[in-house]
């Protein structure tokens, strides 16, 4: 799977998260130890704290690219959002996002809309807060992601990614990270998820994956500006932000 791009890429990731959907949200507590929520809610805090200057109605909307089972959607919910739009390309994890916000009777604050973070089914500028959870390791084209994001942000917007990233120093810290995401991850993905591919997956996509300082770069280059970030997770994932100029 390390060698797949593009359009293969993306159908291996698609069926992947077709297969884990009714697993994911368990596979997600139990590996990060729950901490996973703590993360979101940081980073909904973080959009939700860039004010929308006008005051029109399309400038309330917050929009959650891979939203999966929605627990993005629901952080920014409860952080103020008046409405938020989730997107995701798995029919499956729509429909377990779908039933969440039922639960938590917020279905009517929610839109969630099919669609590929590739190629967004959104106008420019459509959105004051545009977010992504765990999502940027997993497409076929990160800087078209991320420009994508850009796009649809509404100038003085912004834009919200939550990451896994590679913890590349030395030290024992990451050394027992690095030993937990390879060897304990796809074990616990086997016997909660039946699937150890895909939880073998996991920690060989952070591999591969853009390290925060590269990552920030590049929100840079999609077209945002002041980027910045914080590490969560003792370093294991990352939260960046950068607003829309304009
Ligand atoms: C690791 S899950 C993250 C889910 C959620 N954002 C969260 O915070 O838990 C990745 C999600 O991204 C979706 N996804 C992956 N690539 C996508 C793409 N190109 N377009 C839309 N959704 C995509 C998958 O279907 C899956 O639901």
């Amino acid at each position: 799977m390390a060698h797949l791009r593009g359009e293969e890429k993306s159908a291996y990731v698609r069926s992947m998260f077709q297969r884990i959907a009714p697993r994911y949200d368990l596979l997600n507590t139990v590996i990060s130890g729950g901490m996973h929520h703590r993360w979101r809610r940081r980073a909904a805090a973080l959009a939700i704290e860039r004010k929308p200057r006008g005051d029109g109605r399309d400038q309330t909307r917050a929009l959650d690219v891979a939203t999966g089972t929605g627990d993005f959607v629901l952080a920014l919910l409860k952080r103020g959002a008046p409405h938020v739009v989730g997107v995701d390309f798995v029919p499956s994890m729509l429909g377990l996002a779908d039933a969440k916000a039922r639960r938590r009777r917020r279905r009517d604050r929610v839109t969630l809309v099919a669609g590929d973070a590739l190629r967004l089914p959104f106008a420019d500028a459509a959105f004051q807060w545009v977010t992504s959870g765990f999502n940027m390791r997993n497409v076929a084209d990160l800087p078209l992601a991320l420009a994508e994001m850009a796009r649809v942000a509404s100038p003085g917007g912004r834009v919200v990614i939550l990451e896994i990233v590679p913890m590349t120093e030395g030290g024992v810290l990451p050394r027992i990270f690095r030993w937990y995401f390879r060897t304990v991850t796809p074990l616990l993905g086997q016997l909660l998820a039946g699937d150890r591919e895909a939880y073998a997956y996991l920690p060989a996509s952070v591999a591969r994956f853009p390290d925060v300082e590269k990552l920030a770069t590049m929100m840079e280059a999609a077209g945002l500006s002041d980027v910045r970030h914080q590490r969560v997770g003792f370093g294991s994932a990352a939260i960046l932000w950068g607003d829309k100029p304009g």
